[in-house]
């Protein structure tokens, strides 16, 4: 069984704010860095680091996408599915973050959305039923890759950030296993009262994880509602962290952990990552969630 993760990859510019510039202001930034991002990337690696092995697939340009390829393969992600084309920029991030080490930002596509049909079919070729497919909203050709996998029978799980209305026209009773913010799961239930409640009848056979920020997280599993709560940090910047939590969530199923264990798991990875600058960067290993003392709250 092979763990397929087809997303974004970005360079991620992030700049160091006392508040999220307003409209007419120029505002000067205490520091600036460049970080390896894009939700694919930092999932990827958060899978491998909490112990799968890994293949990632989704395109960067020739030019600038050489430092992402390099990041992915020291986590130990394959990445023979990342095309390299030419006369593309790589997709990028333009990241403010406050001194709350919350963040905003604007996403440029770039070889994200020259993702197609050709190169889509030929990377799903490589990956048969029972596979895992992780999926994100920041590449184009979704609704297609979730056809093709769904027809090989593979097990798809979509983390549909960043929300917006393509994401509500894709096949997504196709959806095993959704991973879904407050915000996400809200829209996806159409703003019902309850969204688990609503999730739950229009995907019956779909399990489903919602994190809510300093509520903690909670996981229909089909059976029962698992809740996890919190671990304390001083959050230095929240960017990748949900995908911290999602790379390690999956990761810990696949590799048989219980339901309880996988949830806890990723509290404590995606908690670390807060702690941390960077996206991808700050995905702390396998090691250091099981080890690092935290408190629960
Ligand atoms: O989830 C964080 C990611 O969102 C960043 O790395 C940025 O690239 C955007 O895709």
């Amino acid at each position: 069984m092979k763990i397929l993760n087809f997303g974004s990859l970005n360079l991620d510019y992030t700049y160091e704010v006392s508040h999220f510039v307003r409209p007419g202001e120029t505002l000067a930034a205490a520091a600036r860095s460049l970080n390896c991002g894009g939700k694919g990337l930092n999932q990827a690696i958060a899978l491998a680091k909490a112990g799968c092995s890994v293949y990632m697939a989704g395109a960067v340009g020739s030019e600038d996408g050489g430092i992402l390829l390099n990041q992915l393969n020291r986590a130990g992600v394959n990445t023979d599915n990342v095309r390299q084309l030419v006369d593309i920029a790589t997709g990028n991030a333009f990241i403010q973050v406050d001194g709350n080490g919350e963040n905003c930002i604007v996403l440029y596509g770039g070889a994200n959305q020259a993702v197609d049909e050709a190169m889509a079919d030929e990377i799903l070729s490589g990956f048969i039923s029972g596979d895992w497919l992780i999926l994100q909203n920041e590449i184009s050709c979704l609704p297609y890759i979730m056809e093709k996998a769904h027809e090989k029978k593979m097990i798809i799980v979509l983390n549909p950030s960043p929300m917006n209305e393509n994401v509500l026209r894709l096949p997504l009773h196709y959806v095993d296993y959704f991973l879904l913010n407050k915000d996400e799961a809200e829209v996806l239930s159409d703003h019902a009262e309850d969204p688990f409640a609503a999730l739950k009848e229009r995907y019956p056979d779909a399990k489903i994880v919602i994190t809510r920020g300093s509520e903690g997280s909670d996981y229909w599993n089909g059976n029962e509602l698992i809740h996890q709560g919190i671990f304390k940090v001083e959050a230095v910047d929240t960017t990748g962290a949900g995908d911290t939590f999602t790379g390690f969530f999956i990761s810990s199923l696949v590799r048989g952990l219980s339901d309880r264990d996988a949830l806890r798991t990723a509290a404590r990875a995606s908690a670390i990552a807060v702690s941390r600058k960077g996206a991808g960067a700050s995905v702390p290993s396998l090691d250091e969630v099981l080890s690092c003392s935290l408190k629960e709250i």
